[in-house]
């Protein structure tokens, strides 16, 4: 039976349309989200349309109250190198073990440098078209990249949202591959960021129980990666998603947003809103750490809304060697495996477990489900 039905799929998406042509129209622009918004759309266009069946699944607008009471939790860092840890220590594991999520205080990076990153982030999409474009790509083994959704061809809708993507270490960027508008601050806050990184996996080896090297020996802390998103005003925020639910694929992520808000995540299936506190920076463990954990410390899934108001600034790190050729493979720590606690995932290489989930996009189906092993 045909299942196209007067141009609605099953689900009731249309699909008389050739979207593979508007797909690449827009990409062909090379002048993202932030250039249908210059230009002056007051639709959102259907390539960026969530389907139905998403829509169904939950408030879309941000803005809206949480239901449920749940806090994500702040920890404050002011002792990290001096005190005691054990408050510190305990506050990671829990958030690490349940929601995921973190905003960490005190951090060390100064707010002068977290403001002046958000302000270089968004000079740079701000930039004449022209200029930006000379940056877009989709070429995998680029270290410096400006583009519009990384999985635009295999995802079922577009994200309201432009990135600027640079891949920082673990060998050593030549800051001339960064755009000038935003090219000190950049390395500053990657500079300050290897600190904060090498202390957060301190606390989470002690949280795992084991010695505060432990992540840092399996090169956790090797290498980063800093997105820098830009998410335009838009003009039927309901339509579409900033950013699809997901969950990321690297050991930590250190996520600095701006005032503006709109980032969720799911607790306890209710989408929380992690609000923006100023000068903190929100941390989550990603699927990496959810693999060699052993599904003690919880990869969670997050998404951002789509807004009237706009633009909304957030910049991510993700701590991971990322495509840093290494023959290591990552899976279940022998240490934290017994026979209560067999593993639960197989090993894999890095460059194999970022094929499978840049393979997939961000279809709301977590990437780890497939390093599972059949119990
Ligand atoms: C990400 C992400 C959230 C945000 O980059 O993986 O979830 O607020 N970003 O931009
Ligand atoms: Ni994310």
């Amino acid at each position: 039976m045909d299942v196209v039905d007067a141009g609605k799929s099953i689900t009731g998406t249309p699909t008389n349309y050739d979207r593979f042509k508007e797909l690449k129209a827009f990409d062909e622009s090379k002048s993202g989200v932030k250039g249908l918004v210059d230009a002056g759309i007051t639709h959102v266009p259907r390539i960026f349309l969530r389907p139905p069946e998403d829509l169904a699944a939950g408030n879309s607008v941000s803005g809206e109250p949480a239901q449920t009471q749940f806090k994500i939790p702040v920890i404050d860092l002011k002792d990290i190198s001096s005190g005691d840890r054990s408050e510190m220590v305990a506050g990671v594991r829990r958030a690490a073990e349940t929601v995921g999520f973190f905003q960490v205080v005190n951090h060390g990076i100064p707010t002068k440098v977290l403001e002046e990153m958000v302000s270089a982030a968004r000079g740079f999409h701000e930039l004449p078209q022209e200029v930006k474009a000379e940056y877009y790509t989709r070429e995998r083994m680029k270290k410096v990249k400006y583009g519009s959704n990384f999985d635009l061809y295999k995802s079922r809708y577009a994200n309201w949202r432009d990135t600027l993507f640079c891949v920082m270490d673990p060998e050593p960027l030549d800051p001339q591959e960064l755009p000038p508008i935003c090219r000190n601050e950049t390395m500053e806050y990657s500079r300050q960021l290897r600190v904060l990184g090498k202390h957060l996996f301190q606390l989470l080896s002690e949280a795992l129980g084991l010695n505060h090297d432990h992540l840092e020996g399996m090169d956790c802390t090797k290498g980063h990666l800093i997105l820098s998103h830009y998410y335009p005003a838009c003009p039927e925020p309901e339509l579409t998603m900033g950013t699809t639910r997901h969950s990321d694929p690297d050991f930590l992520t250190i996520l600095l947003q701006d005032h503006i808000g709109g980032l969720q995540v799911l607790c306890q299936d209710e989408w929380v809103d992690v609000p923006p506190v100023p000068g903190a920076l929100v941390v989550n463990i990603g699927d990496l750490l959810q693999l060699i954990s052993n599904e003690k410390f919880k990869s969670v899934e997050h998404r951002v809304l789509a807004n009237h108001r706009g633009p909304r600034i957030s910049v991510a790190c993700f701590l991971t060697p990322h495509l840093y050729p290494t023959t290591r493979v990552y899976g279940p720590i022998k240490e934290l495996l017994s026979q209560n606690n067999p593993p639960v995932y197989r090993e894999t290489s890095l460059q194999d477990f970022i094929a499978y989930y840049d393979n997939k996009g961000l279809d709301g189906k977590s990437a780890l489900d497939h390093f599972k092993l059949l119990q």
